[in-house]
């Protein structure tokens, strides 16, 4: 297995992005070569990103969450691999749009008579030699804690499966959103989060990983 990681993230805050620096050199530290990408709410970002799935052996993809789910960059960036087209085609059937891409969309039929989607479809089985991936994210849990974060890891990581990354792994802690102690809150006080010791976690999170994948390769 080659050792050349791609890291992909959003992050509006800053939270996300710590994590994802921390990944990197954790990587780099482990003898593999890594790349990193912000993915901005920008046309080229989605439409013509500036890396191949394809050259990497393992991916990490992150995000910070607003009302409950992943940044829309990152969804729609990863939407426009699995789908090989403007990823606004897709999101027609949900009434939705990416308002920051501007030129028209291509005149297409509904997707239940479009021969490039029918042909699109088919079933993927992940097995042992499967590319593998993490995804990660930064989140408040005001509310409930770690659990606000999983609906958000688990749509990234169904994202990167259609992808055949097969997931291993999803990181989560908490970040920094509002500028109070917010004491009424499940984790209290996160004004400094992620903190060094989340980063510590980050670390070894990732640490664990290689350890998980080396012993496979080894044994
Ligand atoms: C407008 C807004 C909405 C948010 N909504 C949620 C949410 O629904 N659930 C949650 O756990 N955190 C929520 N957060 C907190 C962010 O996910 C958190 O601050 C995260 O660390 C931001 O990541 P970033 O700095 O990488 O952008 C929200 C933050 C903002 C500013």
């Amino acid at each position: 297995m080659g050792k050349k990681c791609l890291i992909i993230y959003a992050s509006l805050t800053g939270n996300t992005e710590k994590v994802a620096f921390r990944f990197k050199s954790t990587f780099e530290r482990n003898g593999w070569e890594c790349d990193s990408f912000k993915i901005r709410k920008k046309a080229e970002d989605i439409l013509n990103p500036p890396f191949k799935l394809n050259d990497y052996d393992f991916l990490c993809v992150g995000s910070g969450i607003r009302v409950h789910l992943p940044y829309n960059e990152i969804l729609n960036v990863l939407r426009r691999f699995r789908l090989g087209i403007d990823p606004r085609i897709a999101l027609r059937n949900r009434d939705e749009t990416i308002p920051y891409i501007k030129g028209p969309l291509p005149e297409r039929p509904p997707p239940w008579e479009d021969p490039s989607i029918i042909n699109h479809h088919r079933k993927i089985v992940l097995g042992p030699d499967s590319k593998k991936a993490v995804v990660f994210t930064t989140y408040s849990g005001y509310e409930f804690g770690p659990k606000e974060a999983e609906p958000s890891m688990q749509l990234l990581a169904l994202e990167i499966e259609h992808l055949s990354f097969k997931c291993i792994g999803q990181f989560c802690c908490p970040g920094r959103f509002l500028h109070h102690p917010t004491p009424r809150t499940y984790h209290g006080d996160i004004q400094d989060r992620p903190n060094e010791r989340d980063l510590l976690k980050a670390e070894m999170f990732i640490e664990e990983k290689l350890e998980e994948i080396t012993d496979r390769i080894s044994r």
